[in-house]
């Protein structure tokens, strides 16, 4: 049974199996050094503030750095505890004697608890920066390497146009900077600091909570206390920017499934990232790909399972939002193992050049290329070159030939039948299988896959890349330099005369 340090209000003690239900140190392992730093900032406040004196701060933050340094396993204290912060502050009663009672004065649980959160939520994020970058470096590479490598693009999954490989990852790193954008957002708005905000409605104790804020690194305040404890909208965008990067990993990782396929055989994934099948020899499977592209359901069920928390949760700190972790901690669990997995998987990526180039063979694919070739040359609107070159596919169909072959009297029959005279084959048809990349120099618009505008967003995206890194560079540093100052600050502390 357990003994807690705040039931004076109840007689009789809670059964170990419901505090083991009602407990949530299963997924406070989460938050264990956000709480530490929380509380040692707290006590240190509280000290500079004359709120608590000097001798009992110490024994405080002893205790509390003792635990900084060597957390004990926690788990199977499970049916003791309650949370992480009631095990916390019973050890530094039981270390720092009857004065760590102290540490507590101005604070709630509830403003505790949305503190750590708010610290462990900005990490993870950088954390998630990090490695999304990692993979987009991995599809610059990619870009980079398959610059020249003609590709079919396909709309409803069937041939459209042709493009240039890099193109498409081209197109995946440029969505890959918006969901960075995204969680750089989120950092934003996460970056704000909740403690001194009590259990609801601020405290008489004259708490600095600006001192805490800026050693914490914060932007500022959650300035209204209710807001404080109650909210977690924030949580919202973390949430939606890991969703929206996985959408998209799960999209790609789609495509990856189908080009590896027999039947288009576009790319091979490497050995170390397939799998096979205990009984089809001759199988080899994309599993990397498919569990990537299932993984992403967990961050949407996060999504949702968090949403649906919040909705119509009366104002205030209510028990349920202590449930708002597990989704949190599954989302970036997710998305954190994904991107790393992905980022060496793509790399193992190889194309099969002569397959890709056996799917362009029919010369369908070059059909917008004839009709706009016809409007260009020949000065006729569009939906009349359109409906030629449609005439021309669907006789090639019927007649099994590829639409590079056909023969001039077919050509010149389709195309009287539509203008009311004939007009003549133009002489680029022909070449136009044999030497696609002219076909793609001529699309010189903004954004298409000529080499030219290929060439140009790859450097483009290069530099792009390196600003984003020393971005993220820089982030990482200050976070991690806020928590040795926070631990610096209580050792030097620790260190100082009673009577300063
Ligand atoms: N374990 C709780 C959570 O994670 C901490 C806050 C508890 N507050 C309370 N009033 N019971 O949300």
């Amino acid at each position: 049974m357990a003994s807690s340090l705040y039931r004076g209000r109840l007689g009789i003690s809670m059964e170990t199996d419901t505090l083991s239900y009602l407990s949530s140190l299963e997924e406070d392992v989460w938050i264990v050094k956000e709480d530490l730093l929380g509380s040692i900032s707290h006590v240190l406040m509280l000290a500079e503030k004359n709120i608590i004196n000097k001798e009992d701060a110490k024994k405080i933050l002893s205790a509390l750095l003792e635990l900084w340094k060597n957390f004990p396993p926690i788990l199977q204290t499970k049916e003791k505890y309650e949370d992480i912060h009631e095990y916390i502050e019973n050890f530094v009663v039981s270390h720092a004697g009857i004065v760590g009672k102290r540490m507590h004065i101005g604070r709630s649980r509830n403003d505790q608890v949305a503190l750590d959160l708010r610290l462990k939520v900005r990490k993870e994020l950088v954390e998630v920066m990090r490695l999304s970058l990692e993979f987009m470096g991995s599809l610059l590479k990619l870009a980079e390497k398959y610059e020249h490598q003609i590709f079919p693009f396909y709309t409803h999954l069937q041939q459209a146009q042709l493009g240039l490989l890099s193109h498409y990852f081209l197109s995946y790193f440029d969505a890959f900077v918006r969901d960075f954008e995204r969680l750089k957002f989120s950092f934003r708005i996460t970056n704000f600091s909740p403690l001194g905000a009590s259990a609801i409605a601020g405290t008489r104790i004259p708490l600095d909570r600006l001192y805490i804020s800026k050693l914490l690194g914060f932007d500022g305040l959650i300035e209204n206390s209710l807001d404080a404890v109650s909210s977690r909208d924030y949580m919202l965008d973390v949430l939606n920017s890991l969703n929206s990067l996985m959408l998209n990993i799960s999209r790609m990782s789609e495509d990856i499934v189908i080009w590896s396929t027999m039947e288009f055989g576009f790319l091979e994934i490497g050995d170390e990232y397939s799998s096979v099948s205990s009984v089809m020899p001759q199988k080899k499977n994309p599993c990397v790909f498919e569990i990537a592209r299932a993984r992403c359901s967990k961050v949407i069920s996060s999504y949702l399972y968090f949403t649906s928390i919040l909705k119509g949760l009366p104002s205030g700190y209510n028990r349920d939002l202590q449930e708002t972790k597990i989704p949190l901690i599954n989302a970036f669990l997710a998305t954190k193992n994904t991107l790393q997995i992905l980022s060496k998987a793509v790399s193992s990526l190889k194309i099969n050049e002569k397959n890709i180039l056996k799917h362009l063979e029919s010369g369908y694919i070059f059909a917008v290329d004839l009709a706009e070739i016809l409007v260009e040359k020949f000065n006729i609107p569009f939906r009349d070159a359109h409906r030629i070159v449609g005439r021309l596919v669907h006789y090639c169909i019927a007649n099994e030939l590829k639409l590079t072959e056909i023969p001039e009297n077919i050509f010149k029959e389709i195309s009287s039948s539509i203008l009311g005279k004939p007009i003549k084959l133009p002489t680029e048809l022909r070449a136009f299988s044999t030497n696609p990349v002219e076909v793609l120099k001529k699309r010189r618009v903004v954004g298409s896959p000529s080499p030219k505008e290929i060439s140009r967003m790859l450097s483009e995206r290069k530099e792009r890349l390196k600003k984003l890194e020393e971005e993220v560079y820089i982030l990482s540093e200050s976070l991690e330099k806020i928590e040795e100052n926070v631990i610096e600050n209580a050792k030097k502390f620790l260190g100082s005369s009673n009577r300063e």
